[in-house]
């Protein structure tokens, strides 16, 4: 017996519509709309790009090895995610701030769960490598006033552009993290190294494709904040060096306006005595400010 075709057969012109009807007894709705989108979205850049078989045949391949880079340490998804934009996008998407708050930015694969948690103040520096860094600021919420025991976990790479996860055995465990919890006046220090520029791991599908697209790899100089606090929203957000060679063509889209930081440098003797340090220092000044959840 002939079967009814429940949208007709597949055509150049009708493709998405007929693959979005046979998914239409799907358990999961949120799945079926958002392959159904995937769908739609697709389709129309195949039919606006026109690949050959060929030119398929590399997209899969690409994205075959990008699956292989993969393993327990490496994700190789996330980073096409990061260099296409994408997970700036999400991001934004899942932070739409009140006005005031401070910006979110990527959270980037370099954060570990169990750094130490410091005295406010500490140095982070374990290898006394690098130019000498005090950074200090407020956390507070949109009407300006300080947050007491909000919890500020703090990463960020060396003078060289490496995380320690990324030297083990040249750089200590836990070097250039801390954590600090505010008291009631809501204010944060710590002591650590000017940050530099880095390649976001590039040897692999998504390095050769930034090479291919006329792109570098690299992140300007940033230090990384997770800030947590009862009542608000979790931040997820980085500061950036505003004079950092990169500093307009980060290769994953996280630099905005609000979060440069100004990297003063302090020569004044009487200055770096008060400071605690015993050579010119950057200074750091940073604010950052909670939305209420
Ligand atoms: C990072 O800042 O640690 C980072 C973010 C995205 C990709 C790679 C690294
Ligand atoms: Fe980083």
């Amino acid at each position: 017996m002939t079967q009814v075709h429940e949208q007709g057969y597949f055509t150049e012109e009708n493709s998405a519509e007929v693959v979005a009807a046979r998914n239409a007894n799907a358990s999961n709705e949120r799945l079926r709309d958002c392959v159904n989108i995937l769908v739609k979205h697709i389709h129309a850049a195949v039919k606006e790009m026109e690949p050959t078989q060929d030119e398929w045949f590399e997209a899969i391949m690409f994205l075959t090895r990008t699956g292989q880079t993969c393993n327990d340490w490496r994700q190789e998804f996330i980073l096409l995610s990061d260099v296409t934009g994408v997970s700036m996008l999400v991001d934004a998407i899942n932070n739409r701030k009140p006005s005031g708050a401070s910006e979110s930015t990527v959270l980037g694969p370099f954060h570990v769960e169990d750094a130490p948690e410091l005295p406010m103040g500490a140095d982070i520096c374990l290898d006394s490598k690098g130019e000498p860094m005090l950074v200090r600021g407020r956390i507070l919420d949109t009407k300006g006033s300080p947050i007491d025991s909000a919890k500020i976990d703090v990463w960020q790479a060396n003078d060289e552009g490496f995380y320690d996860v990324q030297q083990k055995g040249i750089q200590p465990d836990f070097n250039l993290r801390g954590v600090f919890r505010t008291g009631p006046d809501g204010t944060y220090s710590f002591r650590a190294v000017k940050p530099k520029f880095y390649p976001i791991p590039d040897d692999g599908p998504v390095g050769q494709l930034l090479t291919r697209l006329g792109r570098h790899p690299y992140r300007p100089a940033h230090l990384h904040y997770i800030i947590e606090a009862e009542g608000f929203d979790r931040l997820v957000t980085h500061i950036f060096d505003p004079d950092d060679p990169y500093i307009h063509s980060d290769a994953v889209f996280g630099v905005k306006e609000s979060l440069m930081a100004k990297f003063d440098l302090i020569e004044d003797p009487e200055a770096i005595r008060a400071a605690g340090f015993d050579r010119p220092f950057y200074l750091v000044e940073h604010d950052f400010v909670l939305a209420s959840s």
